[in-house]
């Protein structure tokens, strides 16, 4: 049922407020302001000497979010790569290592494939999945299982940020057992994630101008993605995104790679969307703006108040979005990202929920 929507996609992105809310209610104490995972334990992040993270298409960005997390929150190194080549890399994985793997489905068949391959070899196994009796948790040593109801369109929307909500709770906890977060950070940055589905109801009154936004977009051939830090792979997820919904052809860059080539492509038929709210690298990205500027480039900024008013005026569309701590950055940001990609694929007139080749479930290699 969609309910008073025209698609199940707009409807799953309006329900992340209550679906984020569901989910961090499982992993976070609101009254404590703790991370409280439920079977955490098994994880033995005490112990171990790495994350592996495996996972496809947009569950793969939430596990490379997730890398920053547990690298800066919990001081753990990771080793993430997309399934279809991490199954087949042959790659060391030892007793010491747990493995994390995320899936909405629970069925997409590399993922699966990477799980045997890390039990084989004697990592402790997690999932972070939506279905729960599915393939992937029944083969976990533990699952954290995201609590964002049925997902109908075939575009990833509540999953990815409620794999998102999972995640941050995991590195925090992470975080607190391995000695890294004083109580006071932990407690400062379980707050930052208890405020979530609050930024995300702000987020989405944004629509009506992202409606229009995409209207220009839709005439366009090809489309850029730049973000840094937690908001890189944000950027490969919009692009992943645009592309489909629209069948529009877009990239999702580091905002530090556009010297490196993706310049070229720059001029004035070329949208470029900056992801990026105000933080301690905000500077280099306006650098980065200003370079497409120059070149033509129309940039269409992802920011907040404090971003906006220190965008050097080097972006023609700015939209401005609630002042969020830098560990929501990337859930809050998520949702006019798919705004953008669900209009624009609104006025390109495709199918919506049922983009062309695609499936909700890849369960063939
Ligand atoms: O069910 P899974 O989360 O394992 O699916 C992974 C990908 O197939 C999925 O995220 C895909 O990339 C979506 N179409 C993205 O919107």
């Amino acid at each position: 049922d969609k309910g008073n929507f025209r698609h199940f996609m707009a409807k799953e992105i309006h329900e992340q407020p209550e679906v984020i809310g569901h989910t961090l209610s499982r992993y976070i104490d609101f009254g404590t302001r703790k991370a409280s995972v439920p079977g955490i334990e098994t994880a033995g992040f005490d112990k171990i000497s790495r994350v592996i993270i495996s996972a496809c298409g947009t569950a793969y960005y939430a596990g490379l979010v997730a890398k920053y997390w547990f690298e800066k929150y919990a001081r753990l190194p990771v080793e993430i790569d997309v399934a279809s080549e991490f199954r087949y890399r042959e790659t060391p994985v030892s007793e010491d290592e747990f493995a994390l793997f995320i899936s909405q489905s629970g069925e997409t068949a590399d993922t699966l494939a990477s799980l045997r391959y890390c039990k084989q070899n004697g990592a402790r196994i997690g999932a972070v999945v939506n279905v729960a009796e599915s393939t992937i948790a029944r083969e976990s040593d533990v699952v954290f299982q995201t609590i964002a109801g049925p997902e109908i369109g075939v575009a990833s929307t509540k999953a990815f940020t409620c794999q998102l909500a999972v995640l941050a709770a995991l590195a925090v906890q992470a975080g607190r057992i391995r000695g890294v977060l004083s109580e006071e950070q932990e407690s400062e940055l379980v707050g930052a994630l208890a405020e979530i589905p609050g930024y995300a109801v702000q987020a989405l009154k944004r629509e009506v101008e992202i409606e229009r936004l995409s209207q220009s977009l839709s005439k366009a051939p090809n489309a850029l993605y730049l973000g840094r830090g937690t908001n890189f792979p944000l950027a490969l997820e919009g692009a992943l995104k645009l592309k489909e919904l629209s069948y529009i052809h877009a990239e999702g860059y580091a905002a530090g790679e556009l010297k490196h080539g993706p310049i070229a492509l720059i001029d004035e038929n070329m949208p470029v969307f900056v992801i990026a709210p105000y933080d301690g690298i905000y500077s280099k990205t306006v650098s980065n703006m200003q370079e497409v500027a120059a070149r033509g480039g129309r940039i269409v900024l992802l920011t907040d108040a404090r971003g906006a008013a220190e965008s050097g005026n080097a972006a023609d569309d700015v939209v401005i979005m609630p002042d969020v701590p830098e560990i929501a950055a990337p859930i809050v940001y998520a949702l006019p990202v798919q705004l953008i990609s669900y209009h624009t694929a609104v006025f390109m007139g495709t199918d919506v929920d049922q983009p062309r080749n695609l499936a909700k479930s890849v369960t063939v290699e």
